[in-house]
């Protein structure tokens, strides 16, 4: 199919399905569809569909299955990976209306606090609001929060800020109502508590990146917010230090809300911006932002124990406490700004990925000396990341299109030597599925193609997306191809965003 050219038939029963508002085909009102957040990925979508509930969902799927239309789910629009930006002409599935709020339910015994049944397209943001009016916390938290959408979060499992303290969003869902490819409404919103009824269809649904269903409302777990919090930046001669103060603090505090790294690239591009307040005379090579919950010492007791890594452990700097609102703040700004601040310099090559601990301060030493072999000599790299879980963002700004495919085999090869995982938090999108095919074994690669086949026969749902192409793949695997032919053709034109 060819870009503005979805068969007239379909364009007029989908157009009586969402109403003539809601079926975009203009070029210009498309045009914001078919690009990522940050101007990587871009495509082209024959039309944008903009249902209101789940049942216009459905008919949505049921009529492009039957006619093989392939179909790209969208919620904010802020993924990473790819993932959800439409190539080849495909029907853009906006769940942006599906914003619903349910009331929030506190439950008496006090166990996991709350609950809340949201629609797929109501933001992060709104959510996270929505639980704080009635006392409660939604614990997954990003930078992206007021345009990500909850089914957005649920499609690719995003980790988070908060990921070292209460898990990724996987751990939050308690239920989930999608629409298969066919149409048919899957209402597992309500599962019993001890629910031996077969398959976890809920728990696969989670991190499926639009590939198996379409989410459309969710029943999420919210938490107890924290009486009290203290966030303190730790300034460091290197990760390795970084690393021993995230464990010593962790053995002294408890859990830890949130452990954060940035680097002195990263954090000097952070300190340019006008107006923002920087704790250190000068931005350190490494730097180690931690947020700690508990009563109304926490602050002394975060100071105490921060006092102990100045003192003790090798490689520490300086540091810096903060406990008001004002403060924290400040220094939580230092950490989110960093995808703006680095999208400012044009588009950037963005790696997220997964280290083990041990293998994890060489990899960030090794990483300027990776890129510029593999010819990015002109080339910056920032890493900044959810240290706690080693979960590493590895952005490559400047760098020639040409030498995309080079620096990301490098990056990513490093990777899985040092015994990590080239798809982190961000997920696989289109970005990745080959290298899914070097860390999952032919077995399980074998098992999600035969879970795909079975829920989603005709390939219509997110065509290229996280499954790399079947061993000898003929006309199905047409519409996917490996990560660097991507990354050159969907490159091509790009500018800044
Ligand atoms: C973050 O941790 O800030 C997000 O994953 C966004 C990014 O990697 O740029
Ligand atoms: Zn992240």
């Amino acid at each position: 199919v060819t870009p503005g050219s979805l068969p007239t038939g379909l364009l007029a029963d989908l157009e009586a399905v969402v109403g003539p508002g809601h079926l975009l085909q203009d070029p210009s009102l498309r045009a914001p569809y078919e690009v990522d957040w940050t101007g990587r990925w871009r495509g082209s979508a024959g039309a944008v569909v903009r249902p209101g509930d789940t049942a216009e969902v459905a008919a949505v799927l049921s009529r492009c299955h039957d006619r093989g239309v392939s179909v790209v789910p969208q919620g904010g629009n802020t993924g990473l990976v790819g993932g959800a930006v439409p190539r080849d002409g495909a029907l853009v599935l906006s769940l942006a209306r599906l914003d619903h709020l349910g009331a929030v339910h506190t439950r008496p015994d006090g166990g996991a606090a709350g609950e809340v049944v949201v629609g797929a397209g109501a933001s992060l943001g709104a959510v996270q609001d929505h639980a704080r009016a009635a006392g409660l916390r939604y614990p997954v938290d990003l930078a992206a929060r007021d345009t990500a959408t909850i089914g957005g979060t649920i499609a690719t499992d995003a980790g988070g800020l908060g990921v070292v303290r209460h898990g990724a969003t996987r751990a939050q869902v308690l239920g989930l109502e999608a629409v298969l490819a066919d149409g048919t409404v899957l209402d597992r919103l309500h599962p019993p508590l001890a629910d031996g009824l077969g398959y976890d269809l809920r728990g696969l649904l989670v991190g499926s990146e639009g590939t198996l269903a379409v989410v459309t409302r969710a029943r999420l777990r919210l938490v107890r917010p924290p009486d009290h919090l203290g966030v303190a930046v730790v300034a460091t001669e290197h990760v390795a230090a970084a690393l021993q103060v995230q464990r010593h603090l962790a053995d002294r505090l408890g859990p830890l809300e949130a452990s954060e790294l940035m680097t002195r690239a990263g954090l000097s591009l952070v300190a340019a911006a006008p107006g923002v307040r920087t704790p250190f005379a000068a931005p350190p090579p490494a730097a180690l932002l931690v947020e700690v919950a508990g009563d109304r010492g926490v602050g002394e007791a975060l100071s105490a124990a921060i006092a102990e890594v100045v003192e003790e452990v090798r490689g520490v700097h300086d540091a810096v406490v903060g406990t008001d609102a004002a403060d924290r703040a400040a220094l939580w700004h230092l950490r989110e700004a960093h995808t703006e601040r680095l999208a400012e310099g044009g588009v950037v090559l963005k790696l997220d990925v997964v280290l083990p601990e041990p293998g994890l301060p060489g990899f960030v030493e090794d990483l300027d000396g990776l890129v510029r072999d593999a010819g990015g000599s002109d080339a910056e790299v920032v890493v900044f990341g959810h240290l706690g879980v080693g979960d590493l963002h590895v952005n490559v700004l400047g760098l020639a299109t040409g030498r995309v495919p080079a620096v990301e085999a490098a990056v990513l090869e490093a990777v899985v030597a040092a015994g990590g995982s080239p798809c982190g938090e961000h997920g696989v999108g289109r970005q990745k599925p080959g290298w899914l095919e070097r860390v999952r074994a032919p077995g399980e690669l074998a098992a999600m193609r035969a879970v795909k086949a079975a829920l989603d026969p005709g390939g219509v749902l997110n065509p290229g997306v996280l499954l790399p192409p079947a061993p000898g793949a003929g006309s199905l695997a047409g519409q996917q191809e490996g990560p660097a032919d991507h990354l050159v053709e969907d490159q091509q034109g790009q500018g800044p965003p």
